[in-house]
């Protein structure tokens, strides 16, 4: 199987913090992971370092995208690799319209103007990028702006958090479809698109297979499992005394 993501001993800061203490990752082509830990655990930070987001520092380690060390490129060189991220919280942009980022991401033929009905985006096209827009709008535009890129590899950060629930059917739905490049679905050998998912709720999971979970704790990978499996464990359990890890060992 061909490694897509591998993340060696990433130790990264943040706020002159050290957030990251030694990530190990890697996930392959076509792969799904689910990232489960408690707020504050890292799990933001360690999607921003692997976008190559200024607001983090790595320190130590090395972070290889199909076999090439992408750890000092920039965010842009990232994306053209095929590296693409839906923030938890991105920022407003002023002076840039939505529909001129799709524009000049995909190309003024490409058609990604006329799929904005199909994130209910076609009012925001004008508008500039995140100014004003509601939470589940914030969300929608991503996913539509991530569908103009088409990467290769993508970051969801909390990709359902605070949507209603007709919109997560909307988001989740447009989520598999980039994943699966709609060629239907059935496990990592049909899909085409690697992503690493960050969520809370597990919500995301009735609209991907996920293939592997691991939870983040303390800016460290403390355990896998499937992603069922440690769901249910965080639930029953917490992430206080870490069930999961007592009975899914790395
Ligand atoms: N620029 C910064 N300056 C200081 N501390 C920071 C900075 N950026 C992140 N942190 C801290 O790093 C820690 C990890 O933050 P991060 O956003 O990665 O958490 P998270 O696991 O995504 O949490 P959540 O589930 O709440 O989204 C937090 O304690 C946060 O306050
Ligand atoms: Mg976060």
């Amino acid at each position: 199987m061909t490694e897509m993501l591998k993340i060696v001993n990433l130790h990264a800061e943040a706020g002159e913090r050290e957030i990251l203490r030694g990530v190990d990752l890697t996930i392959n082509e076509g792969e799904t992971a689910v990232l489960f830990g408690p707020n504050g655990s890292g799990k933001s930070t360690l999607l921003s370092t692997i976008m190559g987001y200024s607001t983090t520092k790595v320190t130590e380690g090395e972070i290889l995208f199909k076999g090439e060390d992408i750890t000092e490129m920039t965010v842009d060189q990232r994306a053209k690799l095929g590296i693409g991220m839906m923030m938890q919280r991105p920022p407003n942009i002023y002076g840039v319209r939505l529909g001129d980022l799709l524009n000049a991401t995909s190309g003024k033929n490409s058609g990604i103007i006329d799929d904005a009905p199909k994130f209910k985006m076609e009012r925001f096209l004008d508008r500039e990028i995140n100014v004003g827009f509601s939470g589940g709008e914030i969300k929608r535009s991503e996913l539509l702006q991530l569908t103009a890129q088409k990467p290769e590899f993508i970051l969801l950060d909390e990709p359902e958090s605070g949507v209603d629930l007709e919109n997560i059917d909307l988001i989740g739905s447009k989520v598999r479809e980039l994943l699966y490049d709609g060629h239907g679905c059935g496990g990592s050998a049909q899909r085409h698109v690697s992503s690493l998912v960050i969520t809370h709720t597990g919500q995301i999971l009735d609209y991907i297979g996920a293939d592997r979970a691991y939870v983040m704790k303390n800016g460290r990978i403390q355990c896998s499992g499937r992603p069922a499996d440690l769901l249910k464990d965080i639930k029953e359990h917490g992430y206080g005394e870490c069930a999961a890890c007592q009975t899914i060992k790395l």
